[in-house]
């Protein structure tokens, strides 16, 4: 078990900031890059948090990343919108093209939008959460475009990328819905995680380079890899097609039917559908059967060995009011490779150290 920080979130931010200038991003990116990857790590997904810079900075320096990129409008029909992110920071790309949608949604009441060739989105709940801050629902088809790494139900190999897939909901008097997933049983960053801390998985979940069951995370961080396995059988690999068809193959254009060159850059094409739900339903009545049905669901009896019922979107603010109070938990394998990725982009490790309080 390798050693564990606990790191106060805004110095956890002050650090970030600091590494992330390494890139020469605009003071704009720095903001966005770092908000989006604490907040994972704040919404206890430390798959998708700062542990990322690491592969980020090799992305970087081999160019399949570029810095201070922006969205490029491709086709524009109003309530349509096409873009590219032209390999930039996903975390721009994404919040650029959301504000775009939205705006589009509210003006005509819904949004269709294709975006293709964005770097790593991240976490794909973080663009639902824009959406439902303005009372828009939001849905979320997206592939990755990467090193396949999920097998198919039935399948002995790794033919695509773990495919996340996200609604938000905004719900009146309620906090909101937020559904947000890898389509595969664990995002691949899981395995990073359990490798740095020399832990061991569940079964079920990796195969390895034989194709046959695994438990150690090391098929899916070194080679020979294996591969995850989707969840829910061939439910999960039925979604996973679905996001790789209309996020790869129509927003992005990109399927993993084309190798990727095994570079570390991560390619993220999402299809995204933003409703305003006013111009749907009447918000009254609407929002009295989603209260009705939450608040029906949550009084089902507890299973053993679980206090409540817990809708999605609530494990995430529960692990954000934890994690503000006494700190995001890094271990010391991912913030050994975070100083080496400072030391790469040019940064002084020992000053990111020294701001994030370790
Ligand atoms: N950009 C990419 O290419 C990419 C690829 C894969 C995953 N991701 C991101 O990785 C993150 C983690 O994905 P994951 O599959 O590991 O998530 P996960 O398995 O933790 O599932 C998260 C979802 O399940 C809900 N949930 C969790 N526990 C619950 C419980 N006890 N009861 C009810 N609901 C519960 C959460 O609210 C959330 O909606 C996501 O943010 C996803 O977008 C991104």
């Amino acid at each position: 078990m390798a050693q564990m920080y606990r790191i106060n979130a805004d110095r956890l931010r002050a650090a970030v900031r600091y590494l992330v200038s390494g890139f020469g991003s605009q003071e704009r990116e720095i903001e966005l890059v770092t908000e989006n990857l604490v907040q994972a790590n704040l919404t206890g997904h430390d798959s998708h948090g700062v542990g990322m810079l690491p592969r980020y900075a090799e992305a970087f320096l081999e160019g399949g990343l570029k810095a201070n990129a922006h969205i490029a409008t491709k086709m524009d029909s109003g309530a349509m919108l096409s873009l590219d992110g032209q390999a930039g920071f996903g975390q721009v790309i994404g919040h650029e093209a959301m504000e775009l949608g939205i705006s589009r949604a509210k003006e005509h009441g819904s949004c269709v939008m294709a975006l293709g060739n964005s770097h790593h989105l991240c976490r794909i709940g973080a663009w639902a959460e824009m959406a439902v801050a303005q009372n828009l629902i939001s849905i979320h088809f997206v592939n990755a475009y990467s090193r396949p790494i999920v097998a198919p139900f039935g399948g002995g190999d790794a033919r695509f990328g773990t495919n996340p897939f996200s609604v938000g909901i905004p719900v009146a008097g309620k906090e909101p819905i937020l559904l947000d997933f890898a389509t595969s049983v664990i995002a691949q960053g899981k395995t990073r995680v359990a490798h740095n801390k020399r832990e061991q998985l569940p079964p079920g979940m990796l195969i390895d380079d034989k194709g046959h069951p695994t438990t150690d995370p090391i098929y899916g961080v070194k080679p020979p890899y294996g591969a995850l396995c989707t969840f829910g059988g061939h439910k999960g690999f039925g979604l996973a097609l679905v996001c790789e068809l209309l996020g790869g193959a129509l927003a992005g254009g990109l399927t993993t039917s084309t190798p990727a060159d095994g570079k570390k850059r991560i390619l993220n094409g999402m299809l995204t559908i933003i409703i305003d739900p006013a111009k749907l339903s009447d918000m009254s009545l609407f929002g009295g059967e989603m209260n009705a049905f939450i608040d029906w669901v949550k009084a089902s009896p507890p299973a053993p060995g679980i206090d409540h019922v817990r809708v999605a979107g609530e494990p995430e603010r529960e692990y954000r009011a934890e994690r503000l109070a006494n700190g995001v938990p890094v271990d010391e394998n991912t913030w050994q490779d975070m100083l080496t990725a400072a030391q790469k982009l040019g940064v002084d490790a020992a000053e990111v150290r020294r701001l994030a309080g370790i």
